[in-house]
């Protein structure tokens, strides 16, 4: 499974990349207010940090004016995917987009009808919002498996992006379904790396060691 970082934070990016854990990244607007940084300047800066796909949001409602928004961001760098909305007219964007030879990101995805939409328009990724669905009491995963089961029973080649990752039991479940990919904030993907008997066993070799007396270096 692909890892792609959630974030527009540059340090946070650059600390996972250094250990071969980012294959790309996403943002959205919340992510960039959040930053407060100028859109084009970080996904510019990121763009040049990462070899994998960047993905950036536009913020028009209408299609033409998402195309629009779509040609000027992916302008920024060849690794740029386009995000849009998975609204009819986000669809029309996606369709004008990829045709063009962009990497097109359908977000903002909460039914396994919405995703077959953008597989056919095109998508390079469809976007599954996890958390936001268990947020309202329904299970997130379960659009996963449905949205693998109709890509694979079609063969469409849309990569499945699980997002709205908010803990390391979606990132597991993710990757045991299969996901394509998935994007989760920076800090779940290192807290994938605890374990408590990872912890009481490192503890017990600690205490054994220091009475051996002996040193490595
Ligand atoms: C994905 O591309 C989105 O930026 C993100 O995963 C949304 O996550 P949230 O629901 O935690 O805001």
């Amino acid at each position: 499974m692909k890892f792609f970082v959630d974030t527009a934070e540059v340090d946070q990016i650059a600390e996972l990349n250094d250990l071969g854990m980012v294959d790309g990244v996403t943002t959205n607007p919340s992510l960039i207010m959040k930053s407060g940084r100028d859109i084009i300047e970080v996904t510019k800066e990121i763009a040049g940090m990462v070899d994998g796909p960047v993905s950036a949001e536009v913020v028009a409602l209408e299609a033409d004016a998402m195309i629009e928004e779509g040609r000027k961001l992916a302008k920024i760098a060849e690794n740029i995917a386009v995000k849009v909305p998975l609204t009819w007219a986000g669809l029309k964007a996606c369709k004008v987009l990829s045709g063009e030879g962009n990497m097109v990101n359908v977000t903002l995805c909460f039914s396994a009808n919405q995703a077959l939409l953008a597989a056919k328009a095109g998508a390079t990724f469809i976007s599954p919002f996890i958390g936001r669905l268990d947020d309202i009491n329904l299970d997130g995963m379960e659009l996963i498996s449905d949205i693998r089961q109709v890509y694979d029973n079609y063969g469409f080649e849309t990569q499945i992006l699980a997002a709205s990752i908010r803990t390391v039991n979606h990132a597991y479940q993710a990757a045991m379904i299969g996901s394509d990919v998935m994007t989760a904030p920076p800090g779940v993907i290192k807290k994938m790396a605890e374990h408590p008997l990872t912890d009481a066993g490192l503890d017990a070799f600690m205490k054994d060691w220091a009475k051996t007396g002996q040193k490595i270096l």
